[in-house]
């Protein structure tokens, strides 16, 4: 059901290996990514270190580095790689005629919850 899906944007406005952010109202900042092979990821925007702004960091493959301290975390399950220990809520996202959806039920529940 398209209901079910939030329209944030066209991919064409988060660039290759960069991402964007979508406020929650009442929650937490989703942070939603795009890979170098055009694949989008969303995460709920805080590092499970130190809360950085995952954001802001450089994507590497399907990872992302974090700002602040280096963590690597995985884009697809949200959880730190390597040696580090965590993991930070994920959003199922899809990309629709160049339109980038994210599930809405998995945001809510993930930036209210997470
Ligand atoms: S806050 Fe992300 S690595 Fe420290």
């Amino acid at each position: 059901m398209i209901g079910d899906w939030i329209d944030v944007g066209p991919l064409a406005d988060i660039p290759p290996r960069g991402a964007r952010t979508v406020p929650v109202e009442g929650g937490e900042e989703i942070a939603v990514f795009r890979t170098g092979d055009d694949a989008v990821y969303a995460l709920v925007n805080r590092c499970p270190h130190k809360q950085g702004p995952l954001s802001q960091g450089i994507v590497h493959g399907h990872a992302v580095a974090c700002p602040l301290h280096n963590w690597r975390i995985s884009l697809s399950t949200g959880e730190a790689l390597g040696e580090d220990e965590g993991c930070v809520p994920i959003i199922p996202a899809r990309v629709d005629a160049g339109r980038v959806l994210l599930s809405r039920v998995g945001a809510l529940a993930a930036a209210l919850v997470g």
